[in-house]
């Protein structure tokens, strides 16, 4: 079956099994392989993208649901502002340990701050609480999207 939809901002046909779950369809139809693949229950996040502005487990939906959408991974990240300062701010702070749960931290980080860009502390773990990290780094993880609203703060006022 021709699935259309926006993938990181470009239209795509991606013909394929509709039953396919998303997170197979962007790994393996487009080669896309920033997106993860931890527990495969909805339970860790590793497989999180962004499907209209929201943060989905990429694990629990099939291909077939995002005919007519958008959807935004890891790779489509860097090309958007809120993301570019997300990644940097995630390096500077020491929040990338092993790194498989960096991609869907991110995710998640993205579509909070692209909703609202002043969170508070409890708004920030709220959205990341469905982000599971095997390295125990969530301190530097909550304080990198902290400094990540600060500096998206600052160019508000630029
Ligand atoms: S692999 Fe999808 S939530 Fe864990
Ligand atoms: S950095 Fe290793 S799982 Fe989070």
């Amino acid at each position: 079956m021709k699935i259309d939809f926006t993938l990181n901002n470009k239209h795509i046909t991606l013909d394929t099994e509709p039953t396919k779950r998303l997170v197979d369809a962007i790994r393996d139809d487009l080669s896309l392989t920033g997106t993860k693949i931890g527990c495969e229950v909805g339970e860790c996040g590793a497989c999180t993208v962004v499907i209209d502005g929201e943060a989905v487990t990429s694990c629990l939906v099939l291909v077939g649901q995002v005919q007519g959408k958008n959807v935004l991974t890891i790779e489509g990240l860097s090309e958007l502002e809120i993301g570019r300062i997300l990644q940097k701010c995630f390096v500077e702070n020491g929040a990338v340990q092993c790194g498989f749960c960096t991609p869907g931290m991110l995710m998640s980080a993205y579509a909070l701050l692209n909703k609202n860009q002043n969170p508070s502390k409890e708004e920030i773990k709220e959205a990341m609480s469905g982000n599971l990290c095997r390295c125990t780094g969530y301190v530097p993880i909550l304080n990198s999207i902290e400094k990540a609203k600060d500096e998206l703060k600052t160019l508000s006022k630029k």
